[in-house]
């Protein structure tokens, strides 16, 4: 059975101690309502280092990375589900469920009236007594899914940042499944000088080549069948551009007609360089194409890595 924290001190308490009986300590943070993709990550921790390893995984939902008009308030949960396969990994040392990370309201005042879903984090909506500081990787965070969630990568690199400093992990694995959010805390990581190693681990998908997401869960039968058009336009896509097709544009026409034909509302399909995510217009390097789509009222992401000689 992991152990429960749900204090910040306890947490740096647990992992200091931890490393001072010589362990590492790898870190997963998540938002809960585990899946095989989730479980991936955590396995990948347990043998992240060569020496002994102390794995913990978080729970929160951060609200600072949902806009007002997101699912924040329908984002799945379950907790005691989450306990039993974290239990079963049976590589799980401690789970952190903070009840809350940041500042409400002025001083021992209650937060202010509407605060307690997302728009808490807006200084004009509790006088400036909340939360102030944000990271913003400036570059990185823009495009993709930055364009239309232009406030997501504030919020997760920030949350991110606040974990890393209660946490205190010399290790720390995130899925490329959100391929910009990876990118975005390894940039961070370098910039702001944290000393954690950062891994990046492969997608897990279903059977049938869906990407995991806890979102998944709102799809209903028909949209899951059609959002299969996803990885498999990606998939067909990799093979286009192996056989020497290199040219960007076609290729992400190819992919929007293929969503679109199976009843997707694309958000986004570029093809970008692995590291900096600039866009190519030529598949001549490492690039990786990324899709945004909805599938009903879900917005799926995916994406797909292409190593070229
Ligand atoms: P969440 O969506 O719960 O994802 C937690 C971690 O699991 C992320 O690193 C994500 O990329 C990874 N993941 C999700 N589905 C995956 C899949 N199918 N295959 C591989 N990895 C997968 O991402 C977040 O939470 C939050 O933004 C967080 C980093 C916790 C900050 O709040």
């Amino acid at each position: 059975e992991p152990e429960v924290i749900r204090d910040k001190a306890a947490m740096r308490a647990w992992s200091r101690r931890l490393r001072a009986e010589g362990k590492a300590v790898a870190f997963v943070p998540t938002m809960g309502f585990l899946h095989d993709g989730h479980l991936s990550l955590i396995s990948a921790a347990a043998v992240a280092s060569a020496g002994p390893v102390a794995v913990v995984v978080s729970i929160y939902v951060n609200p600072s990375q949902f806009a007002p008009t997101e699912d924040l308030a329908t984002y799945p949960s379950d907790f005691a589900g989450d306990i039993r396969k974290l239990a079963a990994t049976g590589v799980v040392a401690a789970v952190f469920c903070p009840p809350d990370l940041y500042v409400r309201g002025s001083a021992g005042q209650p937060p202010a009236a509407g605060a307690s879903r997302g728009a808490v984090l807006c200084l004009e909506e509790d006088g400036g007594h909340g939360h102030e500081t944000w990271i913003r990787v400036e570059r990185l965070e823009k495009g993709l899914c930055g364009s239309s969630r232009p406030v997501f990568f504030r919020g997760v690199a920030t949350v991110v940042a606040k974990l890393f400093n209660i946490v205190e992990p010399d290790i720390a694995v995130f899925g490329k499944k959100d391929y910009q959010q990876w990118r975005v805390i390894c940039r961070m990581v370098r910039d702001l000088d944290f000393a954690i190693e950062i891994i990046g681990s492969e997608i897990v998908r279903e059977a049938d080549g869906l990407a995991m997401s806890s979102r998944n869960v709102h799809l209903s039968r028909e949209e899951r069948e059609k959002a299969l058009s996803i990885s498999r336009s990606l998939v067909s896509a990799r093979t286009t551009a192996l056989k020497g097709n290199n040219h960007s544009q076609q290729i992400k026409d190819q992919i929007v007609q293929t969503l679109t034909g199976a009843g997707g509302q694309v958000d986004y399909v570029e093809i970008v360089e692995q590291e900096s995510l600039t866009p190519l217009e030529r598949i001549d390097r490492p690039a990786v194409i990324c899709v945004a789509a909805w599938f009903g009222k879900v917005r799926l992401v995916d994406n797909i890595e292409i190593q070229t000689p």
